[in-house]
């Protein structure tokens, strides 16, 4: 059952599908003290809290504070609070399953047992919100509810679910052409290539370098013919050029936020001074999403989403003022305290929260300053794409998925969790967030495989490879400056090729569960408990996944580690895996086993009653025989 309450004058988020006539009162077990703009529930020791999508920690959010603030943080550490998206649904599993839906587009804080172990508060900078709550015997069924509340979730393309490679600096075509050759050379699987911000000319969205990709459309074609899609980033800001026919037509028809004075917004991001489309009007999204139009003509069919919460990493108004208070400043007579308060003030620059402030929208034919509808920025951006892809090509799948994100986003693209780093403690993150992201409606995502940031090894990309072997999403992803990470360019050749071609067996499999998850509003990755509510062990743990219906997953994700202990809630068929047609197969008893795994092996457990189909690995999904090669059972 999911009911509405409403505190306040809320603002339309637009998250919501389905109308639902609000109810008298406060939500049963919560406490709500609006002058404190405060909702307050007290939690029971066996209370566990799932939710909040793309956050820091485990699948059990108890014991911190989050704050939806979408952020562009590059740092995700777990002492963060804020991410790139607000996905403000909680669920509760206790003796029964209880969500709550804040819906509400400014800052939100989540004290999740961080004051106080047993209270869960959320507090809300503006106490104007749509509250939902949802009751239900189980937390599959509180899911789905839920989702059926928010709408179904995006499909991309089935080439989508093939590999991907990406990194920013692939600097021309040759490069691309390059990444290409040496995937096929080494045999491994790959369906497409990411272009990041350097096939713009000066970066600025829907141009193309002239001098480093003459011929996107004839380049794009190529690679076509090799089986692989390019797909190419689009950042929020509009790079502020006289000439631009972007930034004049935005300009002339007053499409860009505006500041106080009521004059064009002007930040700085990748392409220096930007404005940043309001895309919180229906004509701005028309127009911006028309525009890649421009990309789909020249054949290309897929696209992410970037700098969109947005990322702010000036202001021109801010430039002015600290470089004004810098100038009295000598290098010869500074002390220490002015050197770190210098330092301070240059810092403070980036994503400044005064900034955000300094800004206006038009909403539902309202003023409305930027921080109080922050959090919906991303969402409509990847909307405007999302409604123009159905307008302009409908009977298409586009691949679509974004940085920042709000509820709602969820109808028209995926996203990916942004700059992580190579560290252990990624990857087991990697795939500790996409439960909470599949429970909010994101069922299409997934991390930067090997990681962002710093530099991977050859072991940490093979087990990343290996733990997100299920995530829809199958992206390699690397900074500039850091150790390159294509699989080719390590020793084990055979083990990265091995994993690569058991990810194409697997995809009919993964498809066909993601889109039950996508038509029934189920989970596609989620914590043991969602099949096993009335386990109290699998309440408990946080590293192992079911996939689908039919498969646990426990992936290895410590440095040197040869294998693990894994909880079974009940017996289990053990598919150790090397490659499609090298496995042992073993049925194990509930309980805790250790099981071996080498670091070319991937444990996959079979349930009871269940297959796993597998086909025949092929270069891309555009030679897959979707017809299963083989097919392994645990009929007991
Ligand atoms: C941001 C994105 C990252 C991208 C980079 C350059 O940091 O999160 O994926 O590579 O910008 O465009």
């Amino acid at each position: 059952m999911i009911q509405r309450f409403v505190f306040g004058n809320p603002i339309d988020t637009e998250a919501v599908v389905k109308a639902i006539a609000p109810s008298e009162g406060v939500p049963e077990g919560w406490e709500i003290d609006e002058a404190g703009h405060r909702i307050t529930r007290n939690l029971v020791a066996a209370d566990v809290v799932y939710g909040l999508g793309e956050t820091v920690r485990g699948l059990n959010k108890r014991g911190w504070q989050y704050i939806s603030n979408n952020t562009d943080e590059p740092h995700h550490t777990e002492d963060r609070r804020s991410l790139y998206a607000s996905q403000n649904f909680l669920l509760i599993l206790g003796d029964t399953a209880h969500g709550i839906f804040v819906d509400t587009p400014g800052r939100v804080t989540f004290d999740i047992g961080y004051t106080k172990p047993d209270d869960l508060v959320i507090t809300l900078d503006d106490f104007d919100v749509n509250l939902y709550v949802v009751e239900a015997g189980d937390p599959a069924e509180a899911v789905r509810e839920f989702r059926q509340l928010i709408g179904k979730s995006y499909i991309p393309p089935r080439w989508a679910f093939g590999f991907g490679q990406s990194r920013w600096s692939y600097m021309n075509e040759a490069e691309v052409r390059d990444v290409v050759k040496s995937y096929r050379e080494a045999g491994m699987p790959i369906d497409s290539v990411y272009l990041d911000i350097d096939y713009m000319d000066s970066y600025k969205d829907f141009t193309v370098s002239e001098e480093r990709f003459p011929d996107l459309a004839g380049f794009t074609k190529e690679m076509r013919g090799e089986g692989v899609h390019l797909v190419p980033i689009i950042d929020a800001g509009v790079k502020m050029e006289n000439g631009y026919d972007v930034c004049d037509e935005g300009k002339e028809k007053g499409y860009f936020c505006k500041d106080e004075s009521g004059e064009d917004f002007v930040g700085a991001v990748w392409p220096g001074k930007v404005h940043f489309p309001d895309f919180l009007k229906p004509e701005v999204r028309e127009w911006f999403g028309s525009l890649y139009g421009r990309l789909l003509d020249l054949g290309i069919d897929g696209f992410w989403n970037d700098m969109n919460e947005p990322a702010l990493f000036y202001s021109q108004k801010r430039l002015k003022e600290v470089l004004g208070s810098l100038q009295g400043l000598d290098a010869d007579t500074m002390d220490i305290d002015s050197f770190f308060a210098m330092a301070e003030r240059v810092g403070s620059l980036f994503n400044n929260k005064e900034d955000y402030k300094s800004f206006y929208h038009t909403y539902h034919g309202q003023k409305i300053r930027h921080d109080k509808v922050h959090n919906l920025y991303g969402f409509n951006m990847t909307r405007a794409a999302g409604e123009a892809f159905a307008r302009m090509v409908p009977d298409k799948r586009i691949l679509l998925f974004s940085r920042a994100s709000y509820i709602g986003m969820h109808r028209y693209g995926g996203v990916w969790t942004g700059d992580n780093s190579s560290w252990w403690s990624h990857l087991l993150l990697s795939m500790q967030q996409q439960p909470a992201l599949n429970m909010c409606g994101f069922l299409f995502a997934g991390s930067d495989i090997g990681g962002f940031n710093c530099d991977v090894t050859e072991d940490l990309l093979i087990r990343w490879l290996e733990a997100d072997l299920f995530t829809p999403l199958y992206r390699n992803h690397s900074a500039k400056g850091t150790r390159r990470q294509e699989a080719y360019q390590f020793g084990s050749q055979e083990t990265f090729r091995n994993i690569l071609n058991l990810r194409y067996a697997l995809i009919p499999y993964i498809y066909h569960a993601f889109m039950k998850a996508q038509q029934e509003d189920g989970m596609y990755i989620s914590p043991l408990s969602f099949g096993f509510p009335h386990d109290a062990r699998a309440r408990q743990v946080e590293d192992q996944f079911l996939i689908g219906e039919a498969l646990m997953i426990a992936p290895v994700y410590t440095q040197n580690a040869t294998g693990r202990y894994v909880y079974l809630p009940e017996r289990m068929k053990l598919l150790r895996m090397r490659a499609v047609d090298d496995y042992d197969e073993e049925v194990l008893e509930p309980g805790d086993t250790y099981v071996p795994a080498a670091l070319n092996e991937v444990l996959i457990f079979l349930r009871q009653g269940k297959s796993l189909p597998l086909s025949e690995p092929a270069e891309s999904t555009s030679a897959l025989d979707w017809n299963a090669s083989r097919v392994i059972r645990f009929d007991d």
